[in-house]
């Protein structure tokens, strides 16, 4: 059976029949606990010195939203995009269920989710944000055999950023103060491209760019 969506009690699902995908926010509330956000190389590799006020993030891949959600719960105000349709309603579901959770309620208020190609948004000119976020990578480094079955949904609908050069150039041109890009810990630079610095934690590298303001 070819995978649809099927709401149920519990909200969106992405089912085949045999495994079923939803967006999760709440298997990620222990993470979201203030002191070990402060430990996330996310969180780490996303401020900025300095900065008067919330940092304004552009998540350009979005995909379900857990990154965003660990700078939301850090503070940082975050617009989403996300172009796959069916990746876009599952995200949007997973924050629509949040702002009813008492846990979650106030920090999806720090994240705003779009339905469209980031690109296109980082090119028009009208992109004003501190921080671009970019992981264009497959969840291939998720470990457990459940998590790999349920990703495998995932992994049939997103398409292979074939275009990761010009996702890089866009973010460059929208002249933000940092750029952190997010690789597998081992895996070569976005586009060849050597950062300015890198955080590097087990299974992840988050390559960070940094320009003068
Ligand atoms: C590896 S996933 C991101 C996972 C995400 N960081 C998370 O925490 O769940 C990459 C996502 O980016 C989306 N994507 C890739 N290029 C995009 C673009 N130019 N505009 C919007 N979405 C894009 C893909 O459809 C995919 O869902």
């Amino acid at each position: 059976m070819a995978a649809e969506l099927v709401r149920d009690e519990f909200g969106l699902k992405l089912t085949d029949g045999e495994r079923e995908l939803r967006g999760d926010f709440g298997s990620m509330k222990k993470r979201l606990k203030q002191a070990n956000l402060e430990r996330e190389l996310l969180v780490k590799a996303a401020r900025i010195k300095n900065s008067e006020g919330p940092v304004r993030v552009i998540d350009a891949t979005a995909g379900l939203g857990e990154d965003s959600l660990l700078l939301a719960a850090a503070g940082f105000k975050v617009k989403m995009f996300e172009y796959d349709t069916t990746i876009f309603s599952l995200l949007s579901d997973a924050v629509e269920r949040a702002s009813e959770d008492e846990e979650l309620k106030d920090i999806v208020k720090n994240m705003e989710v779009i339905n469209g190609d980031s690109i296109e948004y980082l090119q028009s000119g009208e992109c004003e944000a501190d921080v671009i976020f970019l992981d264009p990578m497959f969840p291939e480094r998720q470990k457990s055999a459940a998590v790999k079955k349920k990703f495998q949904l995932l992994q049939q609908l997103e398409r292979p950023c074939g275009n990761e050069e010009e996702l890089l150039s866009a973010a460059f041109n929208a002249k933000p103060k940092k750029i952190v890009i997010k690789r597998p810990v081992k895996g070569p630079c976005l586009g060849g491209k050597k950062p300015d610095y890198s955080l590097s934690g087990k299974a992840v590298r988050y390559d960070c760019f940094v320009f003068a303001k």
